[in-house]
């Protein structure tokens, strides 16, 4: 199992703190059955600047310290993105880590909306080669109240992520209400960890799978694995054709 987005790397952002912390994360990952994660530490949102270098650095220096402690997995640099005025200009020049350095960006919206200049941004790097991954669609709330937005993002080619801790209920029914929705209309491609720690923001990939089976099926767990695993070897994730979400009309009212 493939983990595309994680903050497991200490000291680079509000992820762990200490190696130590890390570490132990990187333990209840392979105990879930998680061979490879990417790491994706924030970058130009607001807070956290990460840049190449530093990451390429830390990604090794984690690698060595689990080779030491004898944990086999994987780990790949990456970036969690925020959608920002020079992003299309930095990602031509190379400056931004992709996800394993595939031709697939993780890309961060602000929380609570949906930037006008999102769509345009969106198809510029696609205009370069470069595949928007949108992280957790479903945390974000103009989303949240109108998934059109999210619908439109997608069918002009980009791909999206949804939050394990989501589908797994951490963030209210609400919440994991629309992740099961946007799973069951090809709206989201990845599910992925997003882990920051083990307490309050653990790695919940192998109990968001039980839920999706549950609800959809092995199919559906099966298909949303091999998305992660065709990311990370560089190919091509084949995207079906994303559908509307139908608001449900209250009858009787008017
Ligand atoms: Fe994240």
């Amino acid at each position: 199992m493939i983990d595309i987005h994680s903050h497991i790397l200490p000291g680079l952002d509000d992820g762990p703190e200490s190696m130590t912390s890390a570490v132990e994360m990187a333990r209840k990952a392979v105990e879930q059955g998680i061979t490879g994660m990417i790491a994706t530490p924030h970058h130009q949102n607001g807070t956290y600047e990460n840049h190449y270098e530093d990451i390429l650095a830390a990604v090794h220096r984690f690698e060595d310290e689990l080779r030491a402690h004898k944990i086999d997995l994987h780990i790949a640099p990456g970036q969690e993105v925020r959608l920002y005025g020079n992003i299309v200009a930095d990602a031509a020049h190379s400056q931004l880590i992709t996800l394993n350095q595939t031709n697939h960006l993780l890309i961060e919206l602000p929380s609570d909306h949906v930037p006008s200049y999102t769509a345009r941004y969106l198809y510029e790097l696609q205009l370069q080669g470069i595949k928007p991954v949108i992280a957790h669609p479903e945390r974000n709330r103009e989303i949240a109240a109108d998934s059109s937005k999210l619908y439109e993002l997608i069918k002009n080619g980009a791909l999206a992520q949804v939050t394990a801790s989501s589908v797994a209920g951490r963030f209210g029914r609400n919440v994991k209400k629309l992740s099961m929705q946007l799973i069951e209309h090809e709206l989201v491609h990845f599910v992925a960890s997003d882990t920051h720690n083990n307490t309050n923001r653990p790695n919940e990939l192998a109990k968001s799978f039980d839920v999706i089976e549950k609800e959809f099926g092995m199919g559906a767990v099966y298909t949303l694995k091999e998305n992660a695993e065709i990311l990370v070897s560089g190919g091509s994730v084949y995207a079906g054709p994303p559908s509307r979400i139908k608001k449900k009309k209250i009858l009787g009212l008017f």
